[in-house]
């Protein structure tokens, strides 16, 4: 059957895994770099390094696996999301691509909002303007940058600047062009409404093609420089989310991905284009023709519990700190935490949100605190997880887990508890380039369909299901609700 290559290009590492047709990873190559943060709130990154790390990478896991070129059947594709990629008419990079996590935009989303109408916005485009979204970076740089603004002939996303030098072709999915806010959600394409709000020209943006669909093949120089073949097929793929989605086989309706690394995103497939009507949760195509996903991004999950660990036991192994949160009651005995380390992105999109503890008394010590912080990220999901089913989406059976936070047998079960869903683990791992490499499948003519690729390789194993304690979450979560808006106001002072 040969094999498939899943290449992810993400913001510290572009990474290349070769799949064999029984769904194996048989080789990962993965070339790392780093970002630059030229001033406070930015973030950008050369766009060279992506293609240079993806060259690395491929070489790199062609040679470790002895698989020759010949043998790789096609090519998904995967990235770090939202980053806005600047070329000229002869597809030279602009400048910098100012990325996902940059936050000088605040104004610009204002501008955004004014321009097209707050209400119309979501309407079209199914979220609001967020400073980690493309449409703002590009009115910042018409704002800020007009000489460069004058020779723009093509934006692209970052994963697709890989594609560009791969096989010549100007494309993206549909999953991340939904995520640039210039998309139409329920069209599946470009907006012209809001592409002409902001002075864009359509002809800048380029074609969008399903997940799974092949946009073009590897081009002779391509093929001399990364030992593929000429002419192996590359498939659309999708933003790192909605492939990190197709990975762990949350593809349908009713079932859902959480990862819970540094930040924790929950994502939900639907047969529909919903979205929540103030744009509080992100609301996106998926990878997976004809459907569209909500996904809910907190900034500090995994990585609340990392700051607790360094600021306060950095003795502590994360299992024992966990271990010992068990002796402590749900609830934390009246103790709660704001996970808003690095501000808040949903449901409360806002840079200046804090962390904090409230609720501290002389009965608690360490147990508590620690405690406190799983409990206070499952909240936070929680809140997410209310607002897409408040916008429509049946709530879910099975949530499928992934990410560090996910080993803690504890952190499961309050998550279980907290979701009113049963949390599941998967056989896959590699995350968004395994998604990439079943996308890359189903462009090879493997499988049928995206969901039937998922099902014939992904497999869910329960590892906690909600249990009496889920009525007492219910309760401590009403209270942790009102704890932002309460707080905001202080927040915003400091
Ligand atoms: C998704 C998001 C991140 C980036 C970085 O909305 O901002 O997942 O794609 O990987």
């Amino acid at each position: 059957m040969g094999h498939v290559l899943g290449i992810d290009a993400s913001t510290t590492a572009t990474k290349a895994i070769l799949v064999d047709g029984a769904g194996a990873v048989i080789g990962v190559g993965v070339a790392s770099y780093g970002f630059h943060v030229p001033r406070p709130l930015w973030s950008e990154q050369e766009p060279a390094l992506w293609w240079d790390g993806a060259v690395a990478a491929i070489r790199s896991v062609l040679a470790s696996t002895g698989v020759p070129a010949g043998d790789v059947v096609a090519i998904g594709l995967t990235g770090q999301m939202h980053g806005a990629v600047l070329l000229d008419g002869a597809g030279e990079v602009l400048r910098p691509a100012i990325l996902w996590n940059d936050q000088r935009t605040g104004p610009e989303c204002d501008a955004i909002r004014r321009a097209v109408g707050a209400e119309r916005l979501v309407e079209i485009t199914g979220n609001d303007a967020l400073t980690g979204f493309t449409a703002p970076k590009l009115v910042w740089v018409r704002d800020h940058e007009p000489e460069v603004w004058r020779r723009i002939a093509h934006v692209l996303l970052p994963k697709d600047y890989v594609r560009l030098r791969l096989t010549g072709e100007y494309a993206v999915d549909k999953a991340d062009g939904a995520g640039t806010l210039l998309f139409d959600l329920a069209a599946r394409d470009w907006s012209r409404e809001v592409l002409d709000a902001l002075e864009i020209d359509p002809a800048w943006m380029p074609r969008t093609w399903e997940g799974p669909e092949v946009t073009g093949v590897v081009s002779g120089e391509a093929a001399a420089i990364t030992g593929l073949r000429p002419g192996t097929p590359v498939v659309a793929g999708g933003g790192d989310q909605a492939a990190n989605a197709v990975g762990v086989g949350a593809v349908a309706p009713g079932t859902m991905a959480l990862s819970l690394g540094t930040s924790g995103v929950v994502f939900a497939t639907t047969d529909r284009p919903l979205f929540e009507p103030h744009g509080r949760v992100h609301a996106f195509c998926h990878a997976v023709p004809g459907r569209w996903h909500f996904m809910s991004v907190m900034l500090s999950a995994a990585g609340s519990l990392r700051w607790f660990r360094d600021a306060l036991a950095p003795e502590a192994e994360f299992a024992d700190l966990v271990a010992i949160a068990g002796d402590v009651p749900v609830g934390s005995e009246g103790l709660f935490f704001l996970p808003y380390l690095s501000g808040e992105r949903s449901p409360h999109p806002d840079p200046l949100a804090r962390g904090a503890f409230v609720g501290l008394t002389l009965v608690h010590d360490r147990r508590h605190l620690t405690r406190a912080v799983l409990e206070g990220v499952a909240f936070g999901l929680r809140d997410g997880l209310d607002l897409m089913v408040e916008a429509g989406m049946p709530a879910p059976a099975q949530i499928r887990a992934s990410g560090g936070g996910t080993v803690s047998p504890l952190w499961r079960q309050i998550l279980a508890d907290v979701l009113e869903a049963e949390i599941a683990t998967v056989n896959t791992s590699e995350g968004a380039a395994y998604g990439a490499a079943l996308l890359a499948m189903v462009g090879a003519g493997w499988f049928a369909t995206v969901e039937a690729a998922a099902a014939a390789l992904v497999t869910a194993t329960p590892t906690a299901a909600p249990g009496p304690d889920a009525g007492a979450y219910r309760e401590a979560h009403a209270i942790y609700r009102d704890l932002y808006p309460a707080l905001a106001p202080t927040f915003h002072r400091l």
